[in-house]
């Protein structure tokens, strides 16, 4: 399936902190950890949704929040139009079932102690309506087909597989229910990278397979290129520049994908040569202390006095809006760099105005 226009899921606001306590006894709140401090974005049918940020910026969090591991301290998760953000019971189950996650490490992710037909099967354990209980097994082996591991494997355990099989078996679970998206949380991350490419195959040959829509996060630009239709930049708990694969790669308007592109290594001798490598100077500021107006302001070499008081809005200025929905290009820099963004055939723009 190619991306579409219409919206699957649909982010706004999304805030998760964590109460910072003081006290063993008597617990006192101190403060919060800002995992999650306010992400919009949304994921269209068909596409995925590329979101990428250095450890701890609250790439998890949000990935929990979607799939229901966590709740929400504030902000709206939209499935197909419908609040999903604070249902419970029939309600909830009935949408965890459309939005299931996919782990970052098949080796602690899995429990050792089951079969792999245990594993994948499990989902039908919470949802006996999707798979009756003696249809399991052949259900089972067919997922095992579908992610390229031999069915007669269902009796063995995790520990009898490597990394790569591994994963399989974890995709293999996350497919069991028939989800409409995955949340694929640093899929390849652990693997080798001979590996990671095989992986990151297989995902894109179920997407089309069974009309899936992706969120897949990493820590690393050049892994979501292969697979994204769009990509989201994030820093400390909020997505800083959003945009097609393209754009974000080609044009960067946020100082910040300007110093994570600039250290993903350029196989072009040529464009390397063009390329200014970008050293960003200072650490990550903590969750639980996050500067005032930009976020980004403490490491940024374009910082003046506005980026002190002002935070700035994910979008383009209005004068240069040119689209919105997929084809937008946000920038969350009050000094972006301004480009008009040619909208793709078939879609159109808003217009300036
Ligand atoms: N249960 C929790 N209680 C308190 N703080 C938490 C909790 N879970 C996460 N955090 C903090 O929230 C921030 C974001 O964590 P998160 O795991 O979402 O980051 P991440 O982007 O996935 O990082 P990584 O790339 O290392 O996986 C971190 O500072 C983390 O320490
Ligand atoms: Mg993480």
């Amino acid at each position: 399936m190619t991306a579409t226009t219409e919206p699957i899921l649909e982010v706004d606001g999304l805030v998760k902190h964590y109460p910072l306590t003081q006290g063993i006894l008597f617990k006192k709140q101190i403060g919060a950890v800002k995992a999650v401090d306010g992400v919009d974005f949304t994921l269209y049918k068909g596409e995925t949704l590329g979101i990428v940020g250095e450890s701890g910026c609250g790439k998890s969090t949000v990935a929990k929040m979607l799939c229901h591991l966590e709740r929400p301290t504030a902000g709206v998760i939209r499935f197909k139009g419908e609040d999903i953000t604070r249902l419970s019971g029939r309600a909830l189950k009935a949408v965890r079932r459309n939005i299931q996650m996919v782990f970052q490490d098949p080796y602690t992710s899995l429990n050792p102690r089951m079969t792999v037909g245990d594993i994948v099967g499990e989902p039908y354990e919470i949802h006996p309506e999707v798979a009756p209980k003696g249809d399991r097994r052949r259900r089972v082996q067919e997922l095992l087909d579908v992610v390229g591991l031999n069915p007669e494997y269902i009796s063995r355990y995790p520990h009898q597989f490597s990394g790569g099989q591994r994963q399989r078996i974890g995709i293999a679970r996350g497919l069991a229910l028939r989800p409409e998206v995955i949340v694929a949380d640093e899929p390849v991350s652990a693997l080798d990278v001979s590996v990671q490419a095989q992986v990151i195959n297989l995902l894109d040959r179920l997407q089309s397979e069974f009309d899936l829509s992706y969120v897949f996060i990493a820590h690393d630009l050049s892994i979501v290129r292969h697979i994204s239709d769009r990509v989201g930049v994030m820093y400390l708990g909020r997505i800083v520049e959003t945009g097609r694969d393209a754009e974000i790669y080609d044009h960067p308007t946020h100082p910040y994908t300007q110093a994570l592109l600039s250290a993903v290594p350029v196989p072009d001798p040529e464009a390397r040569d063009h390329r200014e490598r970008i050293i960003l100077t200072g650490d990550v500021p903590s969750p639980t202390d996050i500067p005032s107006g930009c976020r980004f302001r403490t490491r940024c070499w374009k910082a003046q006095e506005r980026c002190v008081r002002e935070v700035p809005a994910l979008a383009v200025p209005d004068v240069f809006r040119a689209v919105s929905g997929p084809a937008a290009h946000d920038s969350a820099c009050h000094f972006a760099e301004e480009r008009q963004v040619v909208p793709a055939e078939g879609e159109h723009g808003n217009g300036p105005g």
